[in-house]
Order: C-alpha cells, then sequence, then structure tokens
C-alpha cells in the first residue's frame, strides 16, 4: 500500500523501489480519504489529535496491503452542524472520495447522516458519541470505531452511588453531546439510588465565565459535581472551578474528557483529583500502548491522547477493511463493521447490531505529580456494549 496526503497535507510512501515498481496509482487502486474535522472552534485541538493520530495510523498498518494507494484530504467543519453537511457534499460530490472518517461534535454528526446515508457513502466516525447515530439513525454506512455518549456514562453511575455520593448536580454544554451524556449518567445513577439535584446547560460555543453556573451548582448543596465538557470549553471550566475554590469542597466526576490527555498539560493542578471515566487513558499497560505512545510521542512531543487513538485506530480499521476485500474499496461499508484487534486502548470490535463500537471502558484520576498530570486507573468495565435502542439496518 501507498499512502499520499493530498493538498499539502502529510506524504508517506513505499521505499523507492516499489513505488518505481508499481507505478503511478490509477483509479481503481486509489483509496480517497475525506477527513472531516474541526480545525478552528471551540474542539480545534481535538481535530489535530485526531489528524495525527489517523496520520501515524496509516504509516503503522498501511504497509499491510500491496498495490493500493491511499490519498488523504482534510476540511475543517469546526464544530457547526451545516459547515459539516457543507465539507461532506464537496468531498462525496464534487471530490469523489470513497470513504469519510472524522466528526467530532454529536451535533455535526447527526447534521450529514441523512445525507451520508443516501449516498451510500461509508463514513468511519472518529469521535462523535450521538447515540441516535448507532441507535434508531444507525445505517449500514455509518461504523464508529471511537464511543458511544452512553457507553463513556453509565458506569460512573453505580460507580459514584458506590463511593456512597448521594446527590449529584449535572453540568454540560447545550447540544446532544451535553445532553446525551448527562442522561446516561442520570439513568445509573438514579437507579442506583442516587439523585441528580440540579442541572445547567450552559451554550457549546462563546461561554468564558462559567461562575454563574458554578455558583448555582454550589448553592444546590451537592455531595458531587458531574459533567461533560471537551475542548477549549474543558480546559476554562476546569481552571475556573478550581479557581472558585471549589475543587477542595465538592468532588468533580465527568466524562473523561473533561481532562483529557489532549489539553490536561494546561489544566495541570486544577485537573487534580478529577475521576472520570473514558475508553482511553495514556497509562494502559499494554506492549499495543507502548508502542503507539512511543512513535506518538517521538513524532509529537506531546503525550497521545484518547482523540489520537480514535484517529489512529480509524485509519486501521480502513486498512483492515481493505485487506478483507483484497483492496476493493466498493466493499468497505461492509467489511469496516466485521473489524476487530487488539489497539493502543485494548481489544475493540463492532457490533453488528448497531454498527457501534465494543470496548472497556476505565474509571480513572487524574493525580499532579512533580508538575504533571498522570491518569490512575481505578476500574475497568470490560466488553461495553450499547443496547440496540431502535437500530434497525
Ligand atoms: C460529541 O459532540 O459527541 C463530543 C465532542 C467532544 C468530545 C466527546 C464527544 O470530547
Amino acid at each position: 500500500m501507498r499512502i499520499r496526503h493530498v493538498a499539502g497535507v502529510l506524504a508517506l510512501c513505499a521505499p523507492l523501489g516499489s513505488l518505481l515498481a508499481t507505478g503511478p496509482a490509477s483509479a481503481e487502486d486509489e483509496v480517497k480519504v475525506g477527513l472531516l474535522l474541526p480545525f478552528s472552534g471551540v474542539y480545534a485541538g481535538l481535530g489535530t489529535h485526531i489528524e495525527n493520530g489517523f496520520n501515524l495510523g496509516l504509516e503503522h498498518f498501511g504497509g499491510e496491503l500491496e498495490g493500493v494507494t491511499i490519498t488523504v484530504e482534510r476540511a475543517d467543519t469546526e464544530a457547526k452542524p451545516a459547515t459539516g453537511l457543507a465539507k461532506a457534499k464537496k468531498m462525496v460530490l464534487q471530490d469523489k472520495v470513497d470513504v469519510l472518517a472524522g466528526i467530532v461534535s454529536s451535533a455535526v454528526l447527526g447534521g450529514l447522516r441523512d445525507f451520508v446515508h443516501g449516498a451510500k457513502m461509508p463514513l468511519i466516525v472518529a469521535n462523535a458519541g450521538n447515540d441516535a447515530m448507532t441507535g434508531p439513525k444507525c445505517s449500514p454506512y455509518i461504523t464508529r470505531v471511537s464511543f458511544s455518549n452512553g457507553m463513556i456514562n453509565r458506569p460512573m453511575g453505580p460507580w459514584l452511588a458506590a463511593q456512597g455520593v448521594k446527590k449529584v448536580y449535572a453540568m454540560a454544554p447545550d447540544y446532544a453531546a451535553g445532553h446525551q451524556m448527562i442522561e446516561a449518567f442520570k439513568a445509573t445513577f438514579t437507579a442506583a439510588g442516587g439523585e441528580v439535584i440540579g442541572e445547567a446547560f450552559p451554550p457549546l460555543s462563546g461561554t468564558k465565565d462559567y461562575g454563574p453556573y458554578i455558583s448555582a451548582a454550589k448553592a444546590a448543596g451537592p455531595d458531587a459535581i458531574y459533567t461533560f465538557f471537551a475542548g477549549g470549553a474543558a480546559i476554562t471550566f476546569v481552571k475556573q472551578y478550581s479557581d472558585f475554590g471549589l475543587k477542595t469542597e465538592i468532588p468533580l466526576y465527568g466524562a473523561g474528557f473533561l481532562a483529557s490527555a489532549a489539553y490536561v498539560h494546561v489544566q495541570g493542578e486544577a485537573a487534580d483529583g478529577i475521576v472520570a471515566a473514558l475508553h482511553y487513558v495514556p497509562t494502559i499497560d499494554t506492549a499495543e500502548n507502548k508502542r503507539f505512545q512511543e512513535a506518538y510521542q517521538a513524532k509529537h512531543e506531546k503525550v497521545g491522547s484518547e482523540f489520537a487513538v480514535q484517529g489512529y485506530d480509524a485509519a486501521r480499521m480502513i486498512v483492515e477493511a481493505l485487506k478483507a476485500s483484497g483492496g476493493d474499496k466498493s466493499k468497505l461499508a461492509e467489511n469496516l463493521r466485521k473489524v476487530s484487534f487488539d489497539g493502543p486502548r485494548g481489544p475493540l470490535e463492532i457490533d453488528p447490531k448497531t454498527n457501534n463500537v465494543v470496548q472497556s471502558i476505565y474509571i480513572f484520576r487524574n493525580d499532579f505529580k512533580d508538575g504533571a498530570v498522570t491518569q490512575t486507573v481505578l476500574d475497568k468495565v470490560e466488553g461495553v456494549r450499547d443496547e440496540v435502542n431502535g437500530c434497525a439496518m
């Protein structure tokens, strides 16, 4: 397999000898990937991590298939559904990509679902957790390798209840992912005897001051606060929570994007003690994860985050799906959902009933030590799988 990145992105080619032997790619042996990610706005950093991981995945696994050239084209979706849909349409109708990958925001995924489904265009979701897209709005063309919003948060309900936490105040950005993450937590927390005594949903973009929300949460008198924030919003929220002096008074829990390895170095001591759940933490002690982290850090001088792993695994899935069909790209959609492997996060497979990933969820604490934050795994729930939830394919 040869890999070329168009539009001046990154170029990775097989050794010169094999290039000369195979000659230029023809349309049949070229697989065009359209990478749709936010490179600006509140989720900009997430897009960069996913793209870095994706490129590393192509580098690590792309050599396994002879005679195919992968070209990658990228477009900035921001976190805006209309922008994401316009960019997806251009990639499919004008640039004639063979497969789409990426998508960070649940709202962006929701906005382009019907177009992708109607166009029968394979899409591998490398972040957006929108539960409906592997539930009632599932599609044989949409496969998710990242997570669903529900599967990240469900394990935290009984876990918090077991710590003796009884009353929680919940907070998340006001859009699909924020509501779905809090709903999932609430369902299992209340089933375990807990109570959500209040909640707030600040706007996703443009909230610079979480002070009024934090004050309202404090006034409600909860045992703990449970949140989902990511990207720029997470950095701001965690710092302001600490600046308000609440960190030592009311413990902070949530979906682990709150203190992602992508930006926890910016949050620093403010992230100390946050307990959260994710499908990947950099401290997972396996040979696969070590290999990934060493390669990622050697290239980017940064720890590889869950976002980078999602990109890495998305690239691997495309390669594996092509391998399964001997390079026949017309079989990509049907083969993506059959892929399974042991990656940096542990074993993963795709549930053929929903096209959603099945994986372990890690509950971990962020510990600030010697000027840096590390993740200590406290618990691991294996084989987390979503209910079919109305998906009929
Ligand atoms: C989402 O919108 O689905 C989303 C965005 C950022 C995250 C996680 C989920 O970190």
